[in-house]
């Protein structure tokens, strides 16, 4: 990836899933992933008190997502997506950045997140962020082991 790619914090919005979004993050991550949520369970996010999420938007449209719930002073990563044609842009790091920066000022004091061992794309965004592996789960998803990460806020 050129420099040059990379993210500029001014050229996207972010802010807090709000009910207008359903339907475009259904889309989004239908795109994105083998099982996506779909639009109830998106609703059912938004009406969870210890949920915090975040969207990512350019001018045309919604290009990323991440939830995370709140459990006293530790907050669980629960899911980040960015569209598919749009990964490798440095979006995912921010958006984990900015969950990291709300988590914290909500009092959380750490991060912690699961994720399939062969996601190598999951590994170096979270690596970068600054989370360490502490764990792993053995076959946790079918016959896939989930890797354990954490990171202080
Ligand atoms: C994981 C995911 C969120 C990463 O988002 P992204 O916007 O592409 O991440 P970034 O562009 O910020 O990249 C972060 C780092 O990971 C690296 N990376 C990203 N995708 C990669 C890939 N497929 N292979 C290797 N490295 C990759 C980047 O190069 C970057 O490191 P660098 O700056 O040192 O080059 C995205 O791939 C995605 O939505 N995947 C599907 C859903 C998912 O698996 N979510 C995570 C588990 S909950």
């Amino acid at each position: 990836m050129t420099a040059s790619k990379k993210l500029t914090s001014h050229s996207f919005l972010i802010r807090p899933i709000d009910k207008d979004d359903l339907l475009e993050l259904t889309t989004l991550d239908r795109l994105s992933r083998g099982s996506p949520w779909t639009k109830e369970m998106f609703q059912k996010e938004l009406e969870l008190p210890f949920s915090i999420h975040a969207t990512v938007k350019d001018e045309k449209e919604l290009i990323a997502f991440g939830v995370v719930w709140q459990v006293k002073e530790i907050a669980q990563l629960i899911q980040i997506t960015v569209i598919p044609d749009r990964r490798g842009a440095g979006i995912g790091t921010f958006l984990v950045k900015h969950l990291m920066r709300v988590c914290s000022q909500k009092g959380c004091k750490i991060m912690e997140l699961e994720f399939e061992q062969g996601n190598i794309a999951a590994k170096k965004l979270y690596e970068k962020c600054g989370f360490k592996t502490v764990g792993l789960r053995k076959k946790f998803y079918g016959n896939q082991n989930a890797i354990l990460m954490q990171c202080a806020l």
